[in-house]
């Protein structure tokens, strides 16, 4: 894989570079309320065009239908990232069409312009891969350079992800160096004891990496919407609460083989129920109460770990010297249910170990609660990608790189 700094060596003087970012960040209307995926990719931007490149940034901004949808405009990351780099950032309202060729025309060595979101054009996620192709090919035709940077998207097997670098040189840039350097140290010698914390909503989205985790973890915490899948795979009632009842077989295998292997599954002993999902615009004020884990009452649903949950995963976490955790433990976003995320965010803090939050939700969360993300190993970028890689998977961002 060419580094960016390769790259650079060989100078970009004047040289058209399009840079695949990922700038797909938490909006609320037009206000940006995690700006971390920007100022991650903000580095290599900045070096490109210092060097003189002309810099073309691309993104996927959410999950538009293929066609543009102004709710999901690029607009709002490309004037953070004029603000970051303190510099001009044009904006082209297309991505391959006039607007975008106009832009990208009028940029003089060391500017930088963002063309709008990616998935306006059904090219960009197609199954089919001459459309996908066509579609690499129009962008191509933007740019003499491509720079691979959008750690969170190497998962995708897109047409500016997977299909534009096999159509102009290319490099990594410096985000995906640093991130795949740091999961490397999770996959290939890891140091134990080795934690890993799993939250967020579906248990169908983690099958994959906690297939993967079980020969090489020596704890799974669980947590998040999640855990009640768990809960009632182990013969609990729960409620209300979140439930993939189609996953109860393969998480009563998990169970099982972690028995038989001796990886230590630890769920919730106590969660935090309500009545209701709270109401995370206004966040009022939500009523709750905590209740043994195997003693939901019925019309109750799990919104959060409880108190004695996260005492119990701080314990767990302790000494261990090398913890991954991807997803929430509850509803974070609204602050009557934000302790066990907090809880499980301050035992990474307090350890010495080696501690890698695994993108999205719980970056954002680390973030939002305040935290310094200094006091943490590292802060991926990349939610989805993140456990990809650690289930082993090839990466078609990434293997696009490589060659
Ligand atoms: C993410 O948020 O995980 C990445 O930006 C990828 O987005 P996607 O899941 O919509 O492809």
């Amino acid at each position: 894989m060419k580094t960016i700094d390769e790259l650079l060596a060989e100078g970009v003087a004047g040289k058209r570079v399009f840079v695949r970012a990922d700038l797909n960040v938490p909006l609320d209307g037009t206000t940006i309320t995690d700006d971390g995926r920007i100022r991650a990719v903000q580095p290599t931007i900045a070096r490109l065009a210092e060097a003189g490149a002309r810099v073309i940034v691309a993104s996927h901004l959410g999950r538009p239908k293929g066609a543009p949808d102004p709710a999901f405009s690029l607009a709002p990351a490309a004037a953070r990232l004029g603000e970051l780099l303190g510099a001009e950032v044009a904006f082209a309202t297309d991505t391959v069409g006039d607007s975008a060729r106009a832009v990208v025309s009028e940029l003089a060595d060391g500017q930088v312009a963002v063309v709008e979101n990616l998935r306006f054009n059904a090219g960009e996620t197609s199954k089919d891969d001459a459309e996908r192709g066509a579609f690499a090919d129009q962008l191509a035709e933007l740019a003499d350079l491509y720079v691979g940077d959008g750690f969170g998207a190497v998962h995708r097997k897109h047409a500016s992800v997977f299909d534009l670098p096999a159509r102009l040189p290319h490099a990594a840039g410096g985000l995906i160096a640093t991130e795949v350097g740091v999961l490397r140290k999770l996959t290939d010698d890891v140091r134990r004891p080795y934690a890993v914390v799993l939250g967020g909503a579906k248990v169908s989205d983690k099958l994959g990496v906690i297939d993967h985790l079980l020969g090489k973890a020596d704890r799974i915490l669980i947590g998040g919407g999640m855990a009640y899948t768990f809960l009632k795979a182990k013969g609990y009632e729960i409620g209300t609460s979140l439930l993939q009842e189609d996953q109860i077989p393969a998480v009563q295998e998990y169970l099982k083989r972690a028995e038989e292997t001796g990886v230590e599954f630890v769920l919730p002993v106590d969660v935090s129920v309500a009545e209701e999902f709270p109401d995370l615009k206004t966040k009022a004020p939500a009523e709750s109460a905590v209740v043994a884990a195997d003693a939901i009452p019925a019309g109750r649903m799990g919104l959060d770990i409880g108190p004695e949950t996260g005492r119990l995963y701080a314990s767990k976490l302790a000494d261990a010297r090398t913890v991954f955790w991807n997803g929430p433990m509850g509803v974070f976003e609204h602050p009557d249910y934000a302790e066990g995320t907090r809880a499980v965010a301050q035992a990474l803090v307090d350890s010495t170990g080696f501690s890698v939050v695994g993108g999205g939700d719980s970056a954002a969360a680390v973030r939002t609660l305040g935290f310094d993300e200094k006091a943490f190993g590292h802060i991926s970028t990349g939610g989805g990608a993140s456990l990809e890689y650690l289930e082993g998977k090839t990466l078609p961002g990434l293997a696009a790189l490589e060659d």
